[in-house]
């Protein structure tokens, strides 16, 4: 089995579903375009019947992305499948993304039907949008929650007519990654077709699974990741398109391949968190600003002898200039003089060891110990001394 996973990524849709959220249709394409530059292989751009504004994003983005892939999402509804086909008549690479719910849940108390109708309406919409487009995903709503026999049903049904990305959502983040890995090896196991298609994770956070559940996804066989920058997306956000290329590139003994390139994720993870008004928490893995910030002694003497101590990946990988050293009174002295003799000072054991005890009674005030405070610091107890 090819071990090339596809990355599919729904900052514009899923992540802009996201309350003040919103960008316009300047800054989707601007964004689509540094989605191009990273190297994902699928835009899912917009959901182009919610409203003209996301019609017209989708057009405009289709004017400018040559390589990857642009998807537009309908639900499984002839008017929804048209307007999607109509906003992506000139992309290169169009795709429709379309679909309907399939757990026991959403079929009895939100689309209030039958599981045969679902199995009729799925068939439909995908052959329908195969009427405009060759390249149809389809995605069966909370099917993280939707029982495995019947979702293979729908999914080879689905396949029958014509689908080329078989999608399977966790839409509520409920499921454990063994069984959301149990759920995708059923599938490949008990479909018939299913070889001659892509298997698709979209996994969201509600638990803090979706990274794990999305790995898991692979390991059984998907080859297709949905995920955003940053993680966001609806209510706890998506799978993190950073978190889950970085640790295929981590963990190389699973092969899987991407097209990413690592370098500009610290950039765009900026850009969409700017655009969109959404602060990075400090802590988040990879693009928080603390993702390579070491703050303790002991973290701090580790790293300072040897980077690998406590880093497993180089922070240009992922286009942040170097690890940084942060002062606090949780410092010890090697951080201190590592600190001093980059602004150029070389200090005596003796100078170090007086200069510390002063260091932590600032430090104890201040909590972190910045460039201008250190050097007040140095200049103090030299003049003193
Ligand atoms: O979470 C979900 O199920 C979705 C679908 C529309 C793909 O976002
Ligand atoms: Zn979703």
């Amino acid at each position: 089995m090819d071990n090339r996973v596809q990355i599919f990524d729904t900052t514009l849709r899923d992540g802009e579903q996201v309350p003040g959220c919103r960008l316009d249709t300047e800054n989707k394409v601007l964004i689509a375009q540094e989605l191009e530059l990273l190297g994902v292989d699928i835009i899912e751009a917009g959901f182009p019947i919610s409203s003209p504004g996301d019609f017209e994003s989708v057009s405009e983005i289709c004017k400018v992305i040559k390589n990857a892939s642009v998807c537009a999402l309908s639900r499984a509804v002839e008017k929804d499948i048209e307007v999607a086909a109509q906003s992506l008549k000139l992309a290169v690479k169009p795709r429709i993304h379309t679909g309907i719910g399939t757990s026991d849940q959403h079929v009895f108390t939100k689309i209030k039907t039958t599981r045969e109708d679902i199995l009729e309406r799925s068939r439909q919409a995908v052959a329908y949008a195969k009427k405009f487009v060759e390249d149809v995903e389809f995605y069966a709503e909370d099917a993280g929650r939707t029982d495995n026999e019947f979702l293979a049903k729908v999914i080879e049904g689905v396949i029958a007519v014509g689908a080329t990305v078989v999608n399977i959502p966790d839409t509520t983040g409920y499921c454990l990654p063994e069984e959301y890995g149990q759920k995708i090896k059923f599938l490949r196991e008990n479909v018939k077709g299913i070889h001659n298609v892509v298997i698709s994770t979209h996994c969201h956070n509600d638990l803090g699974l979706s990274t794990a559940n999305s790995i898991a996804g692979i390991q059984n066989g998907a080859r297709q990741i949905e995920c955003t920058i940053n993680g966001i997306g609806e209510r706890a956000g998506n799978t993190s398109l950073e978190e889950v290329v970085m640790i295929m590139k981590k963990h190389n003994w699973m092969t899987f391949e991407t097209g990413i390139n690592t370098k500009r994720l610290s950039g765009i993870s900026r850009l969409v968190s700017e655009k969109m008004n959404m602060p990075v928490q400090p802590n988040k893995a990879i693009v928080g600003s603390n993702a390579f910030a070491h703050s303790s002694g002991i973290h701090q003497d580790g790293v300072i002898k040897n980077r690998d101590n406590y880093e497993i990946i180089d922070p240009e990988e992922v286009g942040v200039n170097e690890s940084s050293i942060i002062l606090t009174a949780r410092s010890g002295r090697a951080a201190l003089n590592y600190k001093i003799e980059k602004l150029g000072v070389t200090l005596s054991k003796e100078e170090l060891e007086s200069i510390y005890q002063e260091f932590l009674t600032v430090a104890d005030n201040q909590g972190i110990v910045g460039e201008s405070a250190l050097k007040k610091l140095l200049s103090d107890h030299l003049v003193s001394n």
